[in-house]
């Protein structure tokens, strides 16, 4: 896997991690238990920091950036991403907060400041325009996301269900000889 220094600042991959060797990863990372990061992913925490939780899982082709600090926004935006999320494949998440619990559908964009509460599901090509804030408890979809509906009860179980299905798949992965 490639792991790319920045001003002294190594990613840092905690206990059971998995990352797949095409990908990417620069600088100020900080990966949590049990998380998986998969092909062609580039995460780059140069000019602000990523976080991402335990049991977490970062599908094929996304991209993860932050923006640095600036006199109006001191603190910049960081990337800091919650527990048991599931980030589809060819996701854009840029300096956002994640919560726990959360399905990003393929090919998704949330920008800066977007704050997404626990237990939400952001629908396949929705965008998440700079700074809004995602209501917990429910689906967002469009471009920009608006408020869909509720979830169920299913698609509240299926959000820890995701992440497990994943935490299952990693492990066999870090079980190949060639992992
Ligand atoms: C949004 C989503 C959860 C659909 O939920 P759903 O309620 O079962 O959707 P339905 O199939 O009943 O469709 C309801 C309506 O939303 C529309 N719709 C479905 N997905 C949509 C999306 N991503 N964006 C915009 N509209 C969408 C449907 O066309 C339908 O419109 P209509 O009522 O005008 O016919 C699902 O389509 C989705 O995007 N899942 C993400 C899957 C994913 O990316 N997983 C990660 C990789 S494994």
């Amino acid at each position: 896997m490639s792991l790319t220094s920045y001003k002294g600042k190594t990613p840092q991959l905690a206990e059971g991690v998995y990352v797949h060797p095409s990908s990417v990863l620069v600088g100020d990372i900080e990966i949590g238990l049990h998380s998986s990061i998969w092909p062609l992913v580039a995460a780059r925490g140069d000019v602000n920091i990523i976080r991402i939780g335990e049991r977490t899982n970062v599908q094929d082709g996304s991209v993860l950036h932050v923006s640095r600090p600036t006199t109006k926004n001191p603190a910049g935006s960081p990337l800091v991403i919650g527990d048991d999320v599931t980030v589809g494949h060819k996701v854009m998440l840029h300096g956002c907060q994640l919560g726990n619990r959360i399905l990003v559908g393929m090919g998704a964009i949330v920008m800066d400041d977007v704050i997404v509460e626990d237990d939400v599901i952001i629908g396949a090509g929705s965008l998440v325009p700079p700074g809004k804030r995602l209501e917990s408890g429910y689906l967002y979809v469009g471009s920009p996301v608006k408020q869909a509906r509720a979830l169920n009860e299913a698609e509240r179980s299926f959000l820890t269900q995701s992440a497990m299905n994943y935490v299952i798949l990693k492990d066999e992965y870090l079980a190949e000889p060639l992992s």
